[in-house]
């Protein structure tokens, strides 16, 4: 495996993305990379007390702009603690959402400033790009039917309505559009040998742009 890099998954609710990014994990094991499975918002102990205050439902209001201070809190100490030294130690780091979801909810979503989300992000992680993101696409009422079936209590964003999770996956298909070279879209409502087909063709893209198989 060469260069090692950031891979990141995307995607509205019930897309299927924890799942998808351990099999696109043992993809890369399977190639010899090191590994290095991770989420946002979380991913180590106290991002992952901050994911918890970000997602809880309670009777305070948490604004736009909180949310998204939340947002960049977890993965600015996820960013120091985890990702940076795993990448430093030549590990490949595959993340569950990052910056991007940032950009889909809470800016297309909540209609938070994009410009002031990108100075977030370049003042938070100015040295981590992921080398590339796959973009797991599907209706919006197919990925609420699956993720309402999974789950017991619904979290603040699992309450939202189908017009706000339709913003977020027109948010994130017009990043990919501005993004073509980083950013695959994965049919995710297609059968899942087929969307496991898809994840491998654009990991082998991804290792290629980020150094080459061996
Ligand atoms: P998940 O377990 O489905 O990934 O739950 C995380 C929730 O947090 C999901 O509804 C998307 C939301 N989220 C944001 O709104 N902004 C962000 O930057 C991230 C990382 C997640």
């Amino acid at each position: 495996m060469g260069a090692a890099g950031l891979i990141t998954l995307e995607g509205i609710e019930g897309a299927g993305k924890s799942t998808l990014a351990a099999w696109a994990g043992e993809w890369l094991r399977g190639r010899g990379a090191r590994v290095r499975l991770t989420r946002e918002p979380g991913g180590t102990e106290l991002a992952e007390r901050v994911r918890r205050i970000a997602l809880e439902p309670g009777p305070e209001r948490v604004s736009a702009d909180a949310e998204t201070l939340l947002m960049f809190a977890a993965r600015a100490i996820h960013v120091t603690n985890l990702i940076r030294p795993a990448l430093e130690r030549g590990e490949w780091v595959v993340c569950d959402r990052f910056t991007d979801a940032t950009r889909a909810y809470q800016g297309a979503g909540r209609g938070v400033d994009a410009a002031w989300i990108e100075a977030l992000a370049e003042r938070v992680h100015p040295d981590v790009t992921p080398a590339c993101t796959l973009l797991l696409d599907l209706p919006v009422a197919v990925g609420l039917e699956r993720a309402r079936a999974r789950r017991a209590g619904p979290d603040r964003f699992e309450s939202e309505t189908q017009a706000f999770f339709e913003r977020v996956r027109a948010g994130y298909l017009a990043l990919a559009r501005a993004a073509p070279q980083r950013i695959q879209v994965i049919d995710a409502a297609a059968p899942l040998e087929s969307v496991q087909q898809q994840i491998g063709a654009a990991l082998e893209r991804c290792a290629a742009v980020a150094g080459g198989l061996p």
